[in-house]
């Protein structure tokens, strides 16, 4: 069973296609108790469309999480138009510990999978709450980055996106990390096939797709909601999909004492492994840019 906290636009989206996908039960859970209700009560009625035979139930009892094997994090104020993720920063950090000591209390062996933004700082924020240990606390943002890498690639080379593969590491932010040496359609180096022109258009698109929507539609829903789905889905089935999260470093990358994003194999106990790529040197810096922005965030966090 799977527990979200956070009933919003997110949250929802995320329940629902954990649902789609017949991933799991899901307990939505909101301190505004009728929200919760309420969606949980609309998918339920949806469920026979979509096959789906589990449970869905909405709660504002956080002691219904009990039991969870995975417990996804949206709690917390979106950006609005305009506004910088590290805006929310303080805001929500105050809504991820509060959460953070109910999942302890009621979850104490489940995964913590953290959506709330600035997310590698709430990773950071979770993770030192918790007392967890490290591979149990994770944030989601590099996936989504790296979904949106793909589509653009894919779109520009009028070819399909699935066999597009990407990676992109460090903050789920302005100073993300691209891979382009390890981006391929069907393993040919998009180097091959694209300009350098068209790929750091492609890389501008990617840095900006996030602020895009918002900036259209008030906020982002589908695909963080089934990026989520997907991040429960390699959990639960134990599947080691190979995909960028942030994670607590301790001296990988040359990094500690901060959550970023890196490439990991998700599985059964969170993040089995952490990958370390060789990367070039200016990919490097690169990434070392993205850890000291949001270093400095960390040390801006008020207790
Ligand atoms: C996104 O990139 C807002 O971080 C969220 O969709």
């Amino acid at each position: 069973m799977i527990s979200i906290i956070g009933s919003g636009r997110v949250g929802t989206s995320a329940a629902f296609d954990i649902l789609r996908f017949r991933i799991s039960d899901v307990v939505l859970v909101d301190v505004v108790e009728n929200l919760a209700k309420g969606e949980a009560l609309d998918m339920m009625q949806a469920a026979p469309a979509i096959e789906f035979d589990g449970k869905v139930v909405g709660t504002s009892d956080f002691s219904q999480i009990a039991g969870s094997d995975v417990v996804v994090l949206v709690a917390g104020g979106g950006r609005k138009p305009g506004m910088n993720r590290l805006d929310l920063m303080n805001e929500n950090a105050k809504v991820v510990r509060s959460s953070v000591r109910e999942v302890v209390r009621y979850a104490p062996d489940c995964k913590l999978m953290v959506v709330t933004n600035p997310v590698d700082i709430m990773t950071y924020v979770a993770y030192k709450e918790s007392g967890f240990e490290r591979n149990r606390v994770f944030g989601m943002g590099n996936i989504l980055d790296a979904m949106r890498f793909r589509s653009y690639i894919a779109m520009e080379l009028d070819v399909s996106r699935e066999d597009v593969r990407a990676l992109v590491i460090g903050e789920h932010g302005d100073s993300m990390v691209p891979l382009v040496e390890y981006a391929s359609v069907t393993g040919i180096p998009i180097t091959e096939l694209l300009t350098k022109d068209q790929i750091s258009r492609i890389i501008d698109q990617t840095r900006t797709s996030g602020a895009d929507v918002i900036k259209l539609k008030g906020a982002t829903t589908h695909a963080p909601g089934v990026v989520i789905a997907v991040m429960v889905d390699a959990v639960l089935r134990g599947r080691n999909r190979v995909m960028s999260v942030s994670t607590y470093l301790q001296g990988e990358y040359g990094f500690s004492d901060v959550s970023i994003g890196v490439p990991v194999v998700l599985g059964r106990n969170g993040v089995e492994k952490i990958l370390q790529l060789k990367l070039k040197p200016d990919t490097h810096k690169q990434l070392e840019k993205s850890v000291s922005t949001t270093k400095d965030s960390i040390k801006l966090l008020q207790t």
